[in-house]
Order: C-alpha cells, then sequence, then structure tokens
C-alpha cells in the first residue's frame, strides 16, 4: 500500500486486487472501507458481508481468502485482523502513521491529496441569492455561511466550482418600488441609507395598495411599463439594483463570502420563451386555466398541484426563471452538478423543479447534471420562534454581526487585557464574527437551532471560541520555542507515535480524509466541525498526558509533530468552513 493522503482509498484498491487473485467470481466485490471504531482499528472493510450473501457464502472464510491474498508489504504495514461474521480489520502500525504524518506538512500537499475527490467535476453553487431593496437579516446568514463553506470544501477536494448570486431582481415587487420611489422618496434619507429608505418605499407603496385602488392600478401600469422596455423604468430598476448590489457586497466582505457571477432572475428573461416552446413541444407542460403547468402523475401530491411555469397572465414567474437558470448552467457552465441554497420552505419548489427537468432534458436528450437542493432549518429566537428584535422587527444581519464583535471584545479584554486595544479589536473581529459563523455551521443544517448568545460564545464546547483558542494555543507552544510550526527542523527526527496518547491524536489525524469526503459528500459542514471540535479534544487530552518539551530529541520531536499537525488540520478545517484563524488569542 502506497502511503497517501487517502489511505482508505489505498486499501480499497488493495483489497479489490486481492479479491480478483483470490479468484473471487463475479466483478462486483465492493470493499466498503470506512474509518472503524477506534478500538478496532483505523479501517474496516464491510464489504465481504454482502457479497457472501447474495452469493450463499461463509464470510469469514471469503474474508480469510482475501487477507491471505493482500500484498506482504500491507501486512508489514497494518495489523490485520478478522472480526464478527466476517469484517476485515486495519491498524495501522505506528510507524505508517508516522510515514502518513511526516508528508502532510502544510495546506498545499493535503489540498493536493483531497483534489483527487471530485477532480474535473464541475459544480455551480447557487447561493445567498437574496431579493432585490430588502436588508440583509439575521435568516439570510445561512445561505451566505453555509454556501460559503460547501463552495471553499468542493474546491479543496478538487472540484472546479462557479459561485453564482442568483439575486431575485425582477418580479412583482418593482411595480410598487418604482412607483413608490417616483412618488414617496426621501432624497436625503436614500443618501444616508440608501437600502433602509428602499425598504420604506416599498413598505409604504405596498400599503398604500392595499387602501387605495388608483394607487394599485398606478402600480402595476408602472410594471407593464418596465416589462415593457420603458427607458425611465429600466433606468430606475438598474439604479434600485444598483443600490442593492452595493449594500449586499458589504455584507459580503465583511463576511469574506465571493461570488464569480451575479447572474440574477432578470438575466434570464429572454431565455424564457424557449422554456414554454420545449415544454409544450414535448408534452410535458399542459395549459390550465389559461396558465402552463406541469403535472407529475406517478407523485402523490404533485399530480393534482402542479408546477407552474406561465401564470394565466401570461407572466413567467420563479419556476420559469429556474428552468431557464437549470439550462443555463448545464449548456453555458457545462455543470456536472448544480447546488441551489434555501431554506426548506421552498423544498417543494425544487423538487417540482427537479422532476420536470428530469423529464425534459430526457425528452430532447439533453444531458443531465446532478441537482442539490442544500435546505435549512430557521434561526429561532430563545423562545422558540422565529428570532425578531424586541419591538417585532427582522433583525439586521449588520447589527447582530456588529454586537457579536462587540460581545466579542468584552470577552477578550477580560482573558486577556494585558493586550493592546487594537490587538484585542482585531482579535474580537474574528472571534465575533467566527462565533455567528461556526454556531450556524455546526448545526445540522436541516433543523432549525436556537440562536444564543452565551452559549455561541462559550470557550467551552463546540464553538469558534474554543477551537480558535486551541489554535492559538499550538502556537504559543511553538513560540515559546522560538520554532515556526510549519517549519521541517522543528520536527526533524520524529520518531513514531508510541504512547496511548500519542496514538490516539495520530489516529484521529488520520480521520481527516475520510471526513472531508462525507462532509462535501452529504454537504453538511456540520460533520467537519463535529470533526474539528474532537481533535481539539483529542489534542487537550494529549498535551495534559505527555510533555512535549522533553530533552530527548526524538520524543520531544515527534510530539511536536503531532502539535504541528494539529494545528495545520484545525486551522485548514476552520479556513474550510470560512473561519479565520488567530495565532494569539
Ligand atoms: N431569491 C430567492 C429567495 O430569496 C432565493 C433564490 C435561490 N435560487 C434559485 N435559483 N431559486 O428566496
Amino acid at each position: 500500500m502506497h502511503v497517501t493522503f487517502n489511505l482508505a482509498a489505498e486499501l480499497d484498491a488493495a483489497l479489490q486486487s486481492a479479491a480478483r487473485s483470490a479468484g473471487l467470481e463475479g466483478n462486483d466485490f465492493v470493499s466498503d472501507v470506512r474509518t472503524a471504531d477506534p478500538r478496532h482499528g483505523d479501517f474496516q472493510a464491510n464489504g465481504v458481508l454482502g457479497y457472501a450473501k447474495a452469493r450463499k457464502l461463509n464470510p469469514r472464510a471469503i474474508a480469510e481468502q482475501l487477507v491471505a491474498a493482500l500484498p506482504a508489504d500491507l501486512r508489514d504495514q497494518c495489523d490485520i485482523t478478522i472480526a464478527g461474521p466476517g469484517f476485515i480489520n486495519f491498524a495501522l502500525k505506528p510507524a505508517t502513521l508516522l510515514a502518513w504524518l511526516l508528508p502532510h506538512d502544510n495546506q498545499e500537499h493535503l489540498k493536493a491529496g483531497a483534489s483527487a475527490f471530485y477532480s474535473g467535476q464541475r459544480y455551480v453553487v447557487d447561493f445567498s441569492s437574496p431579493n432585490t431593496a430588502k436588508q440583509l437579516h439575521v435568516g439570510h446568514i445561512r445561505s451566505m455561511v453555509i454556501g460559503e463553506a460547501i463552495c471553499r470544501l468542493l474546491s479543496f477536494c478538487g472540484a472546479s466550482v462557479v459561485r453564482d448570486n442568483h439575486i431575485g431582481d425582477w418580479g412583482t415587487q418593482f411595480g410598487k418600488l418604482i412607483w413608490g420611489y417616483k412618488q414617496l422618496r426621501d432624497d436625503a434619507a436614500l443618501s444616508r441609507d440608501p437600502l433602509e429608505e428602499l425598504e420604506r418605499i416599498y413598505k409604504a407603496a405596498d400599503a398604500a395598495t392595499k387602501s387605495d385602488a388608483a394607487i394599485l392600478d398606478a402600480v402595476r401600469a408602472e410594471l407593464v411599463k418596465l416589462q415593457q422596455g420603458d427607458a425611465e423604468n429600466l433606468q430606475l430598476w438598474k439604479k434600485i439594483i444598483a443600490i442593492s448590489s452595493g449594500a449586499f457586497r458589504e455584507t459580503y466582505e465583511r463576511l469574506d463570502i465571493h461570488f464569480d457571477h451575479e447572474l440574477g432572475e432578470s438575466f434570464y428573461n429572454d431565455k424564457l420563451p424557449r422554456i414554454y416552446a420545449e415544454l409544450a413541444e414535448t408534452g410535458l407542460a399542459v395549459e390550465s386555466q389559461g396558465a402552463l403547468v406541469v403535472f407529475h402523475p406517478e407523485h402523490p401530491r404533485f399530480k393534482t398541484q402542479p408546477f407552474i411555469v406561465r401564470k394565466s397572465d401570461g407572466a413567467s414567474n420563479y419556476a420559469t426563471t429556474d428552468l431557464a437558470t437549470m439550462l443555463y448552467r448545464t449548456e453555458h457552465f457545462s455543470a456536472d452538478a448544480i447546488i441551489v441554497l434555501t431554506d426548506t420552505r421552498q423544498a417543494d419548489h425544487f423538487e417540482q423543479l427537479w422532476l420536470t427537468t428530469q423529464k425534459w432534458y430526457a425528452a430532447k436528450g439533453y444531458q443531465l447534471p446532478r441537482f442539490e437542493h442544500v435546505s435549512f432549518g430557521s434561526i429561532l429566537g430563545e423562545d422558540g420562534k422565529a428570532i425578531k428584535t424586541r419591538s417585532g422587527d427582522p433583525i439586521k444581519l449588520q447589527a447582530l454581526l456588529d454586537e457579536a464583535v462587540e460581545r466579542a471584545f468584552a470577552l477578550v479584554t477580560e482573558k486577556s487585557p494585558e493586550l493592546p486595544e487594537s490587538e484585542r479589536r482585531e482579535i474580537a473581529g474574528t472571534v465575533g464574527i467566527g462565533a455567528v459563523r461556526y454556531a450556524d455551521l455546526a448545526q445540522n443544517r436541516s433543523s432549525d437551532y436556537v440562536f444564543n448568545w452565551e452559549k455561541i460564545l462559550s470557550f467551552d464546547g463546540n464553538t469558534a471560541p474554543y477551537l480558535l483558542y486551541a489554535v492559538s494555543r499550538i502556537h504559543s507552544i511553538f513560540r515559546k520555542l522560538s520554532l515556526n510550526p510549519c517549519d521541517v527542523a522543528a520536527t526533524a527526527g520524529a520518531t513514531a507515535p508510541e504512547t496511548i496518547a500519542e496514538m490516539t491524536l495520530a489516529r484521529k489525524l488520520l480521520g481527516l480524509p475520510s471526513v472531508l469526503t462525507n462532509t462535501t459528500a452529504n454537504l453538511r459542514p456540520h460533520f467537519l466541525c463535529t470533526y474539528l471540535f474532537e481533535l481539539a479534544g483529542t489534542f487537550s487530552s494529549f498535551y495534559a498526558a505527555e510533555k512535549v518539551l522533553v530533552d530527548d530529541p526524538a520524543i520531544r520531536a515527534r510530539r511536536l509533530l503531532l502539535c504541528a499537525r494539529t494545528l495545520l488540520f484545525l486551522e485548514t478545517g476552520l479556513q474550510l468552513l470560512g473561519l479565520r484563524t488567530l495565532t494569539r488569542m
């Protein structure tokens, strides 16, 4: 076995060739190598059971045959045992652990190893995607931080990632916005806080249409003018979008969120006729009460609840643009996979979109990409209801981030009063933003979660402050020795791990590749969070059990090696999640 980044893949390859040389019939032996329960070793192959069962063979006998056919060097590298009815366990020998730890000495080398997972795959990730002229509030953070983490993880694992911010920049709201802009605008307020003023205009116009039918007509007329390409309204529309994008950008910068494209809904306006035509031509869409709709007879709900692709007044909608978006991403970006992030309330929409796409592409012979609606729950207040300010308004995201940084500043000041204020402010920025972000990522995204300042800023538990502190503590170990953790001189001459605490930490480190594959395969960043939290805990136990600065140079080097790799893995993991890290706290 080669000691490469992904040892599970190396073991799989070894088992496959053992299966061939042992003459296992058929070519469908699947080794199913996974990370093992640490009590049983490092890896476990579970595939023998299914293979034997399908052929009514004795699984233990098959496992023995396979193990006997494994190459001799593999036996030198691992202790191999057969457990239970026919699981094959591999426990790496200490020298093998050392051989794996040594070359994985910087982020580039880790990335080179991980890039095999998704190399050659093009992913389009649609995230953030807010609606124009509305302020970002707390709830918007989920799509941003989960989306950013997913993009970073996929790129790290070798995918080519296209990040697209699919802004909601077209639709009936522009009738009210344009009418309101013309009639109700307060120029002073507009220059002070443009997005706030746009939101006020929108709300006021919306209220006015409800009390006055003439205003409702005027609003509709503005919308029709915009849709027909009226120059003044088009210009106002552009202006409103520019105001809104500018405000969004500030938040993106603050959160280190990046996009390659901002192809909003309006980008697809001229691409919609082809959608109607193809859906009609393939017989997928039918006229129903004047609208163009797609039924899915095989589906319990969508056989009666259709996907409306053109409204009865002839206007396009969210479904039409999303179909056009799907096609554009397939044709223009040659996407192998498309990922869209929104909250779970849009689950039906995306299920119908995907059902429709599959049938449409099959009928037209288009290459079908994979599609994933990455959905997430809501952020709740302490009362278990959607989080709100005291006055019942949604909490603005910028205000929440300000508060996070303020609270973190108080915390850092309490912990490290000796640091100069400017440094404490800088640390607070990283800790505060990191805490909000990490709290969101550490949850299983499918669930709602309760937002609690004490909890997310705690130095105990699965939080950003805990992990950032763990990182800075390892930095301080190296600082005290005037050593650079990346410098090979610090770890030269390291011998293989020996004590229980050393072995346990080395094995935990070895778990990184499978955590990366699981996290990206499931698009669930909390898997990585859990791993980092456990790694930091394993490190703490190691550090409590073993003195690092011993006289024996070999022991000292191997303990420093474990410190350096823990640091590298923690920093890499946190950065993949979108956090900044600190060397001092
Ligand atoms: N603008 C939408 C919203 O705020 C989200 C768009 C998600 N992307 C998409 N292709 N539908 O709910």
